[in-house]
Protein backbone atom coordinates (compact mmCIF):
# COMPACT_ATOMS: atom_id res chain seq x y z
CA UNK A 1 0.00 0.00 0.00
CA UNK A 2 1.35 3.49 -1.23
CA UNK A 3 0.05 6.45 0.78
CA UNK A 4 1.62 9.51 -0.19
CA UNK A 5 -1.94 11.25 0.06
CA UNK A 6 -1.80 11.37 4.11
CA UNK A 7 -3.22 14.11 6.21
CA UNK A 8 -0.32 14.77 8.92
CA UNK A 9 -0.73 16.32 12.37
CA UNK A 10 2.41 17.01 14.39
CA UNK A 11 1.98 15.79 17.69
CA UNK A 12 3.31 17.86 20.43
CA UNK A 13 5.22 15.26 22.25
CA UNK A 14 5.73 17.50 25.40
CA UNK A 15 2.29 16.64 26.28
CA UNK A 16 3.32 12.80 26.38
CA UNK A 17 6.85 13.01 27.11
CA UNK A 18 6.60 14.90 30.56
CA UNK A 19 4.23 11.94 31.85
CA UNK A 20 5.04 8.84 29.76
CA UNK A 21 7.33 6.38 31.06
CA UNK A 22 7.61 3.58 28.80
CA UNK A 23 7.08 0.31 30.22
CA UNK A 24 9.49 -2.04 31.74
CA UNK A 25 12.14 1.52 31.97
CA UNK A 26 14.32 1.59 34.32
CA UNK A 27 13.14 4.09 37.60
CA UNK A 28 15.39 5.90 38.59
CA UNK A 29 14.18 8.56 40.94
CA UNK A 30 17.60 9.98 42.11
CA UNK A 31 18.76 11.06 39.07
CA UNK A 32 18.25 14.17 37.39
CA UNK A 33 14.76 14.51 35.14
CA UNK A 34 14.20 11.03 35.73
CA UNK A 35 11.06 10.93 34.17
CA UNK A 36 12.74 12.04 30.79
CA UNK A 37 15.70 9.17 31.36
CA UNK A 38 13.28 6.70 31.25
CA UNK A 39 12.29 7.49 27.37
CA UNK A 40 16.05 7.35 26.47
CA UNK A 41 17.48 4.64 28.90
CA UNK A 42 17.96 2.49 25.97
CA UNK A 43 20.08 5.05 24.02
CA UNK A 44 22.04 6.66 27.00
CA UNK A 45 23.87 4.85 29.55
CA UNK A 46 22.69 5.68 33.41
CA UNK A 47 26.67 7.45 33.36
CA UNK A 48 25.83 9.45 30.68
CA UNK A 49 22.98 10.94 31.72
CA UNK A 50 23.56 13.74 33.72
CA UNK A 51 25.89 15.34 31.77
CA UNK A 52 22.94 14.98 28.85
CA UNK A 53 20.63 16.25 31.78
CA UNK A 54 22.44 19.11 32.44
CA UNK A 55 21.81 20.56 28.65
CA UNK A 56 18.09 19.65 29.02
CA UNK A 57 17.80 21.58 31.77
CA UNK A 58 19.86 24.68 30.33
CA UNK A 59 17.82 24.31 27.15
CA UNK A 60 14.87 24.49 29.09
CA UNK A 61 15.38 27.67 31.06
CA UNK A 62 16.39 29.41 27.59
CA UNK A 63 12.79 28.53 26.04
CA UNK A 64 11.52 30.39 28.85
CA UNK A 65 13.64 33.57 29.04
CA UNK A 66 13.82 33.84 24.83
CA UNK A 67 10.01 32.50 24.52
CA UNK A 68 11.17 30.03 21.99
CA UNK A 69 10.26 26.43 20.62
CA UNK A 70 12.12 23.68 19.46
CA UNK A 71 10.95 21.90 16.63
CA UNK A 72 12.32 18.25 16.05
CA UNK A 73 11.93 16.20 12.52
CA UNK A 74 11.05 12.78 13.40
CA UNK A 75 14.92 11.74 12.24
CA UNK A 76 16.17 13.56 15.15
CA UNK A 77 18.39 11.74 17.65
CA UNK A 78 16.11 10.09 20.41
CA UNK A 79 18.20 12.35 23.68
CA UNK A 80 16.57 15.60 21.77
CA UNK A 81 13.51 13.72 20.28
CA UNK A 82 12.33 12.43 23.88
CA UNK A 83 13.68 15.67 25.65
CA UNK A 84 14.20 19.09 24.13
CA UNK A 85 11.82 18.67 20.99
CA UNK A 86 8.47 20.66 22.11
CA UNK A 87 6.55 19.70 18.36
CA UNK A 88 7.99 16.82 16.32
CA UNK A 89 6.78 15.55 13.14
CA UNK A 90 7.22 15.27 9.26
CA UNK A 91 8.48 18.07 7.24
CA UNK A 92 4.91 18.56 6.71
CA UNK A 93 3.82 19.06 10.31
CA UNK A 94 6.45 21.25 10.72
CA UNK A 95 5.99 23.68 7.98
CA UNK A 96 2.23 23.40 9.05
CA UNK A 97 3.54 24.05 12.73
CA UNK A 98 5.57 27.03 12.37
CA UNK A 99 2.40 29.05 10.85
CA UNK A 100 0.77 28.75 14.43
CA UNK A 101 3.62 28.35 16.34
CA UNK A 102 3.03 30.64 19.65
CA UNK A 103 6.73 32.12 20.52
CA UNK A 104 9.60 34.40 19.75
CA UNK A 105 12.00 32.34 18.34
CA UNK A 106 11.90 29.10 16.71
CA UNK A 107 15.03 26.58 17.01
CA UNK A 108 15.02 24.02 14.10
CA UNK A 109 16.20 20.39 15.34
CA UNK A 110 16.21 19.69 11.35
CA UNK A 111 17.63 20.78 8.73
CA UNK A 112 18.34 23.74 6.92
CA UNK A 113 15.67 23.59 4.71
CA UNK A 114 13.35 22.93 7.03
CA UNK A 115 14.65 26.24 8.83
CA UNK A 116 13.90 28.14 5.84
CA UNK A 117 10.95 27.03 5.48
CA UNK A 118 9.70 28.02 9.15
CA UNK A 119 11.24 31.41 8.54
CA UNK A 120 9.47 31.97 4.98
CA UNK A 121 6.40 31.05 7.02
CA UNK A 122 7.18 33.34 9.91
CA UNK A 123 9.15 36.32 8.46
CA UNK A 124 8.65 38.21 12.12
CA UNK A 125 9.95 35.57 14.16
CA UNK A 126 13.55 34.58 14.60
CA UNK A 127 14.52 30.94 13.48
CA UNK A 128 18.03 29.51 14.75
CA UNK A 129 19.67 26.90 12.85
CA UNK A 130 22.17 25.08 15.67
CA UNK A 131 24.44 24.30 12.50
CA UNK A 132 23.76 25.80 9.33
CA UNK A 133 25.93 22.34 7.65
CA UNK A 134 22.94 20.49 8.73
CA UNK A 135 22.11 20.67 4.23
CA UNK A 136 20.35 17.75 2.70
CA UNK A 137 21.37 15.80 -0.61
CA UNK A 138 18.19 16.84 -2.19
CA UNK A 139 18.18 20.71 -1.71
CA UNK A 140 21.95 20.08 -3.30
CA UNK A 141 21.08 18.48 -5.78
CA UNK A 142 19.10 21.08 -8.22
CA UNK A 143 19.62 24.99 -8.24
CA UNK A 144 17.31 28.01 -9.27
CA UNK A 145 19.13 28.11 -12.80
CA UNK A 146 18.21 24.38 -13.80
CA UNK A 147 14.87 25.50 -13.20
CA UNK A 148 14.65 28.30 -15.43
CA UNK A 149 16.41 26.53 -18.10
CA UNK A 150 13.51 23.48 -17.39
CA UNK A 151 10.88 26.09 -18.13
CA UNK A 152 12.30 27.06 -20.73
CA UNK A 153 12.83 23.43 -22.31
CA UNK A 154 8.74 23.17 -21.33
CA UNK A 155 6.46 25.97 -21.74
CA UNK A 156 3.51 26.24 -19.67
CA UNK A 157 4.46 23.06 -17.28
CA UNK A 158 3.65 23.61 -13.97
CA UNK A 159 7.05 23.64 -11.37
CA UNK A 160 6.38 21.44 -8.11
CA UNK A 161 9.14 21.03 -6.17
CA UNK A 162 9.58 18.93 -3.16
CA UNK A 163 10.12 20.80 0.33
CA UNK A 164 13.69 19.37 0.23
CA UNK A 165 15.03 22.69 -1.99
CA UNK A 166 16.96 26.02 -1.16
CA UNK A 167 14.48 29.22 -0.93
CA UNK A 168 15.98 30.29 -4.04
CA UNK A 169 14.52 26.92 -5.78
CA UNK A 170 11.15 27.71 -4.07
CA UNK A 171 11.33 30.96 -5.40
CA UNK A 172 10.85 29.57 -9.04
CA UNK A 173 8.61 27.18 -8.00
CA UNK A 174 4.11 27.15 -8.71
CA UNK A 175 3.76 24.77 -6.06
CA UNK A 176 5.80 22.94 -3.32
CA UNK A 177 4.94 19.01 -2.00
CA UNK A 178 6.01 17.00 0.88
CA UNK A 179 6.50 13.45 0.98
CA UNK A 180 3.36 13.34 2.80
CA UNK A 181 1.05 15.47 0.63
CA UNK A 182 3.10 14.44 -2.91
CA UNK A 183 0.25 13.25 -4.76
CA UNK A 184 -2.78 14.96 -3.61
CA UNK A 185 -0.74 18.55 -4.50
CA UNK A 186 0.14 17.03 -8.09
CA UNK A 187 -3.12 16.09 -8.62
CA UNK A 188 -4.55 19.74 -7.30
CA UNK A 189 -2.01 21.31 -9.73
CA UNK A 190 -3.17 19.26 -13.04
CA UNK A 191 -6.70 20.24 -12.32
CA UNK A 192 -6.55 23.92 -11.28
CA UNK A 193 -3.78 24.40 -14.26
CA UNK A 194 -5.60 22.07 -16.86
CA UNK A 195 -2.96 20.42 -17.24
CA UNK A 196 -1.55 16.53 -17.48
CA UNK A 197 2.14 17.19 -17.44
CA UNK A 198 4.09 18.83 -14.40
CA UNK A 199 7.57 18.81 -13.33
CA UNK A 200 7.91 17.45 -10.26
CA UNK A 201 11.76 17.54 -9.12
CA UNK A 202 14.15 17.23 -7.44
CA UNK A 203 13.71 13.64 -6.16
CA UNK A 204 13.37 11.05 -9.36
CA UNK A 205 12.52 8.81 -7.04
CA UNK A 206 9.66 10.25 -5.23
CA UNK A 207 8.43 11.63 -8.63
CA UNK A 208 8.50 7.80 -10.11
CA UNK A 209 6.79 6.70 -7.30
CA UNK A 210 4.02 8.94 -7.33
CA UNK A 211 3.55 8.48 -10.38
CA UNK A 212 2.31 4.89 -10.29
CA UNK A 213 -0.45 6.63 -8.00
CA UNK A 214 -1.56 8.99 -11.14
CA UNK A 215 -1.12 7.37 -14.29
CA UNK A 216 -3.36 9.87 -15.63
CA UNK A 217 -0.41 11.89 -15.38
CA UNK A 218 2.60 12.28 -17.16
CA UNK A 219 5.59 13.94 -14.38
CA UNK A 220 8.72 15.05 -15.52
CA UNK A 221 11.46 13.81 -12.82
CA UNK A 222 14.85 15.31 -12.22
CA UNK A 223 18.06 13.49 -11.08
CA UNK A 224 18.05 14.14 -7.32
CA UNK A 225 18.76 11.62 -4.62
CA UNK A 226 18.18 11.27 -0.92
CA UNK A 227 21.91 9.67 0.09
CA UNK A 228 20.50 7.82 3.01
CA UNK A 229 17.61 6.36 0.91
CA UNK A 230 19.06 5.43 -2.40
CA UNK A 231 20.89 2.95 -0.54
CA UNK A 232 18.44 0.63 0.15
CA UNK A 233 17.60 -2.32 -2.06
CA UNK A 234 14.94 -5.16 -3.00
CA UNK A 235 17.71 -7.44 -1.76
CA UNK A 236 17.88 -5.96 1.52
CA UNK A 237 13.88 -6.34 2.23
CA UNK A 238 14.03 -9.91 1.00
CA UNK A 239 17.03 -10.58 3.74
CA UNK A 240 14.71 -8.66 5.80
CA UNK A 241 11.93 -10.90 5.38
CA UNK A 242 13.85 -13.59 5.31
CA UNK A 243 15.50 -12.97 8.30
CA UNK A 244 12.66 -11.96 10.34
CA UNK A 245 9.54 -13.76 9.15
CA UNK A 246 6.31 -12.08 9.45
CA UNK A 247 8.05 -8.93 9.79
CA UNK A 248 5.99 -5.70 8.01
CA UNK A 249 8.18 -3.49 5.78
CA UNK A 250 7.62 0.19 5.86
CA UNK A 251 9.45 2.59 3.53
CA UNK A 252 9.53 6.00 2.57
CA UNK A 253 9.16 7.17 -1.05
CA UNK A 254 12.39 8.64 -0.97
CA UNK A 255 13.27 5.21 -1.64
CA UNK A 256 13.80 3.45 -5.31
CA UNK A 257 10.57 2.18 -6.73
CA UNK A 258 11.74 -1.08 -6.56
CA UNK A 259 12.25 -0.61 -2.87
CA UNK A 260 8.93 0.54 -2.32
CA UNK A 261 7.33 -1.88 -4.74
CA UNK A 262 8.26 -4.56 -2.42
CA UNK A 263 7.32 -3.06 0.94
CA UNK A 264 3.75 -3.51 2.42
CA UNK A 265 3.21 0.42 2.75
CA UNK A 266 5.27 3.37 1.75
CA UNK A 267 4.42 6.77 3.13
CA UNK A 268 6.45 10.14 4.86
CA UNK A 269 7.92 9.66 7.99
CA UNK A 270 4.57 10.59 9.91
CA UNK A 271 2.92 8.15 7.58
CA UNK A 272 4.93 4.82 8.73
CA UNK A 273 4.43 6.42 12.68
CA UNK A 274 0.40 6.80 11.73
CA UNK A 275 0.89 3.07 10.89
CA UNK A 276 2.48 1.27 13.42
CA UNK A 277 0.44 3.39 15.95
CA UNK A 278 -3.01 1.95 13.92
CA UNK A 279 -2.10 -1.44 12.75
CA UNK A 280 0.30 -2.46 15.68
CA UNK A 281 2.15 -5.15 13.67
CA UNK A 282 3.99 -7.69 15.94
CA UNK A 283 7.31 -7.01 13.98
CA UNK A 284 8.17 -4.46 11.92
CA UNK A 285 11.14 -2.57 9.75
CA UNK A 286 11.01 0.99 8.97
CA UNK A 287 13.05 1.40 5.76
CA UNK A 288 14.17 5.05 6.23
CA UNK A 289 16.55 6.62 8.73
CA UNK A 290 17.36 4.78 11.65
CA UNK A 291 16.85 7.08 14.36
CA UNK A 292 12.81 7.13 13.43
CA UNK A 293 12.65 3.81 14.68
CA UNK A 294 14.50 4.06 17.99
CA UNK A 295 11.82 6.98 18.34
CA UNK A 296 8.88 5.39 17.39
CA UNK A 297 9.75 2.56 19.45
CA UNK A 298 9.48 4.17 22.38
CA UNK A 299 5.74 4.68 22.70
CA UNK A 300 5.34 0.48 21.47
CA UNK A 301 7.26 -1.30 24.01
CA UNK A 302 5.11 -4.38 22.71
CA UNK A 303 5.95 -3.85 18.86
CA UNK A 304 9.70 -5.60 17.91
CA UNK A 305 11.48 -3.09 15.54
CA UNK A 306 14.14 -4.30 13.60
CA UNK A 307 16.77 -1.81 13.13
CA UNK A 308 18.67 -1.75 9.98
CA UNK A 309 20.99 1.61 10.04
CA UNK A 310 21.00 4.67 7.64
CA UNK A 311 22.18 7.40 9.35
CA UNK A 312 21.44 11.00 7.91
CA UNK A 313 24.62 13.13 8.39
CA UNK A 314 23.15 16.20 8.30
CA UNK A 315 20.39 15.22 10.95
CA UNK A 316 23.39 14.21 13.21
CA UNK A 317 24.41 17.53 13.06
CA UNK A 318 22.16 18.57 15.51
CA UNK A 319 23.16 17.78 19.23
CA UNK A 320 21.89 18.81 22.55
CA UNK A 321 24.90 20.80 23.09
CA UNK A 322 24.49 23.50 19.76
CA UNK A 323 20.77 23.70 19.98
CA UNK A 324 21.89 25.16 23.79
CA UNK A 325 24.53 27.45 22.21
CA UNK A 326 22.55 28.84 19.21
CA UNK A 327 19.68 30.19 22.07
CA UNK A 328 22.47 31.16 24.22
CA UNK A 329 24.01 33.24 21.78
CA UNK A 330 21.28 33.49 19.28
CA UNK A 331 22.93 32.23 16.62
CA UNK A 332 23.11 31.19 13.75
CA UNK A 333 20.24 33.55 12.21
CA UNK A 334 18.23 32.00 9.17
CA UNK A 335 17.78 35.12 7.01
CA UNK A 336 16.12 34.69 3.45
CA UNK A 337 16.71 37.87 0.93
CA UNK A 338 12.54 39.50 0.95
CA UNK A 339 12.92 39.21 -2.84
CA UNK A 340 13.54 35.41 -3.21
CA UNK A 341 11.10 35.20 -0.01
CA UNK A 342 8.00 36.54 -1.07
CA UNK A 343 8.07 34.07 -4.01
CA UNK A 344 8.83 31.35 -1.94
CA UNK A 345 6.38 31.96 0.42
CA UNK A 346 3.63 31.65 -2.51
CA UNK A 347 4.74 28.32 -3.27
CA UNK A 348 4.96 26.82 -0.38
CA UNK A 349 1.16 28.60 1.14
CA UNK A 350 -0.01 27.36 -2.07
CA UNK A 351 0.71 23.63 -0.74
CA UNK A 352 -0.52 24.52 2.75
CA UNK A 353 -3.69 25.61 1.17
CA UNK A 354 -4.49 22.20 -0.25
CA UNK A 355 -6.12 19.73 2.26
P1 LIG B 1 9.31 13.59 5.77
O1 LIG B 1 8.64 14.75 5.14
O2 LIG B 1 8.64 12.29 5.44
O3 LIG B 1 9.47 13.80 7.23
O4 LIG B 1 10.75 13.43 5.13
C1 LIG B 1 11.75 14.38 5.26
C2 LIG B 1 13.03 13.86 4.85
O5 LIG B 1 14.02 14.56 4.80
C3 LIG B 1 13.10 12.46 4.52
O6 LIG B 1 14.37 12.08 4.21
FE1 LIG C 1 17.96 15.02 3.03
FE2 LIG C 1 17.91 12.38 2.90
FE3 LIG C 1 18.85 13.56 5.10
FE4 LIG C 1 16.21 13.62 4.52
S1 LIG C 1 17.44 11.82 5.02
S2 LIG C 1 17.48 15.34 5.19
S3 LIG C 1 16.27 13.76 2.26
S4 LIG C 1 19.75 13.67 3.03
Amino acid sequence: MLDLNVATRAENVNEFSRAYVPEGAPQVPDMPLAHLYARVSKHVTPAEWPLIARDVEAIERLKRERNAVVLGHNYQAPEIFNTVADIVGDSLALAREAVTVDADVIVMAGVHFMAETAKLLNPSKTVLMPDMKAGCSLAESITAADIRLLRQRYPGVPVVTYVNTSAEVKAESDYCCTSGNAVKVVRAVAREWGVNRILMLPDEYLAQNVQKEVPELELIAWKGHCEVHERFTPADIRDLRENHPGVVVLAHPECPPEVVAAADYAGSTAGMADYVRDEKPARVVLITECSMADNVAVGHPDIEFVRPCNLCPHMRRITLGNIRRSLETMTHQVEIDPAIADRARLAVERMLAIR
